[in-house]
């Protein structure tokens, strides 16, 4: 296969719009019983996931995923959200730009492929996932997240209010997601956090959802810490 850039995008981003899987219409029931983990292994189920929800591509597999976190709301025994949080460098956003994107001295986690299903959305699932997210970065003593968001992503204020802030100019991201780069110094958020965490959990059960925790998070939530290094370190 001539490997030209849009081939590039099939082979590293996952496939093209056509062959993605059909989003399901069937509705779910409220109230929905959410249960958080972290996995450490992209499931058949949770690979589906993300397949079906961009609207625009389909993402698929990469060689990050083998080395990421990937934080979970599961409905009963199928995942509805994930985001994924991979400690580096190396980065997959740096990959994805070709170099381009030049992430802040520091930086030892990024956070990526944050996404719910099309029918759990406006539940504040993706809010919770990100809380979690960044209070389990934070007890695992990292310091300095990356991401990067469409910049007129939906969320973001919501990004700003965790503490993220534009860094740099955006950046096309393998040759289609044109995204504007953010970053989060941890620092004492974690206070902050905890106690937004503990607003949204409320603000979620009024939406209808309930939150209980399965495997991988901390202490905190009563589960076991996990260890996973950058290669390389
Ligand atoms: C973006 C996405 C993850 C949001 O998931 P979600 O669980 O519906 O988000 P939440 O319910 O936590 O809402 C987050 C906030 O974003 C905003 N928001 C989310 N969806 C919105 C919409 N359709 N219209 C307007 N605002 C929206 C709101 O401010 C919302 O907070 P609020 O409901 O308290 O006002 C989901 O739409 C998705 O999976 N999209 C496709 C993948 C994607 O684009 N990911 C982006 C990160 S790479």
């Amino acid at each position: 296969m001539a490997l030209d850039g849009t081939e590039r995008i099939a082979l590293r981003v996952g496939v093209r719009n056509e062959t993605r899987p059909e989003k399901r219409t069937r509705p779910l029931s409220t109230p929905i019983d959410l249960r958080i983990s972290v996995e450490t292994a992209l499931t058949q189920a949770m690979r589906a996931l993300r397949l079906m929800s961009y609207e625009d591509h389909a993402c698929d597999r990469d060689a990050f995923d083998e080395r990421s976190f990937h934080v979970t709301a599961w409905h009963r025994d199928e995942p509805v959200g994930m985001v994924r949080i991979t400690p580096g460098p190396p980065f997959a956003l740096v990959d994805w730009s070709g170099g381009s994107f030049i992430p802040p001295v520091g930086a030892d986690v990024e956070l990526t492929r944050g996404i719910v299903h099309p029918e759990c959305r406006r539940f504040g699932i993706y809010k919770f996932l990100m809380i979690e997210s960044m209070l389990w970065v934070a007890g695992r003593g990292l310091e300095s997240a990356v991401a990067a968001v469409n910049p007129d992503f939906q969320a973001k204020a919501f990004l700003s209010s965790l503490g993220f802030v534009d860094y740099g100019a955006p950046v096309l991201f393998d040759h289609y997601f044109f995204a504007q780069p953010i970053a989060c110094v941890i620092g004492s958020r974690p206070q902050l956090w905890a106690s937004l965490r503990a607003e949204h959990l409320a603000r979620i059960g009024e939406r209808g959802a309930r939150i209980s925790f399965g495997g991988g998070l901390d202490s905190r939530h009563g589960g076991a810490a996990m260890e996973r290094r950058p290669s390389g370190s």
